[in-house]
């Protein structure tokens, strides 16, 4: 008999462990896997360091740590013009990944559906499940990844409790435009449904984009959830800090699952991501965040067009996805391993963030927030490609 629960027994380890081990058995250049190979801002690191000497080291208050919650109504003051209550409409939490299953574990009851856009960061669906929800999926078109009002008016009704969007969005690097937002935020109002927007790229867009959080169009402000995380936008994403911003109301019934699942977040990492938070904006670093994503973008996007593989420009987050229908392969499963083994590159299969059969397996997921050697290195490999007869 198996000692696990049912809950669980369907989902098996991530594409993510599977594609690092085969890159590590062929010495392949790793752009699977979704976080910075290279240091983090020395600030960054030294108001850690700072944290835990000045021994603030026992637990932080369970909504996060007084100065990360004022920084966060600062910097929300300052880049979006919202107005929030540092007392009652933030919660710290574990990272991005804990905000979303708290604040849906408190939203979702069994039998509400969730609109979900695939393809999708994975742990959106595990979230809904495990609160007893039915996902309702629309499925983003490459390459320009838009939203069809019909089809996205037609998942609503009277069931819907949460849509959930992503931008800018990961693994499509789609950005949502102002009309998709104000069309999502006109079916929320309609149906009374609450609106999760996972933004925690919101600092990395390119080519002059600009990136909206929903909770910013009118009447959204309550009727929103807000998540971000200071992972990637400091290359921490080892920290785990992040934070869920919405109505009083909304954060109560939040806290309620917070206090539940990890309680607090870990004391000195919310204190330096405090100071990380009021520093960039003294010293403009987000520009600068922009600027290396941007040269980081257009390193990959020229190495992928030199090889053949019709690339399609991201327009934020540090992924890129490549169109492989032509290129003769069975799936994007048989063409990661390919170019694994035989050129030493390793891209991402998308087909794991799609529920719908076959869908994403034309396509392949390289991630640019690696060091330049190691885009130098991969760009070189890729050449092989041009020659070779895949
Ligand atoms: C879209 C998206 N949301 C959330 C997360 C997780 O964020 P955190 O590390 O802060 O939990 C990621 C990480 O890859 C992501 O891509």
């Amino acid at each position: 008999m198996s000692y696990m629960a049912q809950r669980v027994q369907h989902y098996g380890t991530t594409i993510f462990t599977e594609m690092t081990n085969l890159a590590n058995e062929y010495g392949a250049v790793n752009l699977g896997q979704g976080f910075p190979n290279f240091a983090a801002p020395e600030f960054v690191k030294e108001a850690a360091r700072a944290a835990i000497s000045a021994d603030i080291n026992q637990y932080p208050p369970a909504i996060g740590r007084s100065r990360l919650r004022h920084a966060l109504a600062a910097k929300y003051a300052r880049h979006y013009n919202m107005e929030l209550d540092p007392a009652s409409q933030i919660v710290a939490m574990h990272g991005a990944t804990e905000c979303l299953f708290a604040t849906i574990q408190s939203l979702v009851d069994p039998g509400d559906e969730v609109i979900i856009f695939e393809p999708y960061f994975d742990t959106y669906v595990p979230c809904v499940e495990f609160a007893g929800g039915t996902p309702v999926y629309y499925t983003l078109e490459a390459p320009k990844w838009e939203i069809e009002p019909d089809k996205l008016a037609a998942l609503f009704s009277d069931k819907t409790k949460l849509i959930l969007i992503n931008t800018p969005h990961n693994p499509t690097g789609k950005l949502f435009s102002r009309a998709e937002l104000q069309m999502i935020a006109d079916l929320c109002q309609q149906y009374d449904v609450i609106a999760i927007s996972d933004e925690v790229y919101e600092h990395i867009v390119f080519d002059e984009a600009q990136h909206i959080p929903i909770a910013t169009l009118p009447g959204m402000a309550d009727r929103t959830v807000t998540i971000s995380s200071i992972g990637k936008s400091f290359s921490v994403t080892g920290w785990k800090v992040g934070w869920a911003i919405g109505s009083a109301e909304i954060c109560t019934a939040i806290f309620r699952s917070h206090q539940w699942i990890t309680f607090a977040g870990a004391a000195p990492l919310e204190e330096a991501s405090a100071a990380a938070l009021e520093w960039a904006d003294e010293t403009g670093y987000y520009a600068q965040l922009q600027a290396m994503y941007q040269r980081k973008r257009d390193t990959l996007l020229s190495a992928l067009n030199e090889a053949n593989l019709p690339v399609i420009t991201p327009a934020g987050t540090y992924f890129a996805m490549v169109d492989i229908s032509e290129l003769g392969f069975a799936n994007d499963r048989d063409f990661c391993t390919y170019l694994t083994k035989e050129i030493g590159v390793t891209p991402i299969p998308p087909s794991f963030f799609y529920t719908t059969p076959n869908a994403g397996t034309d396509l392949a997921r390289f991630a640019f927030c690696k060091t330049d050697e190691a885009l130098a290195e991969a760009a070189d490999r890729l050449q092989k490609l041009g020659s070779s007869s895949c």
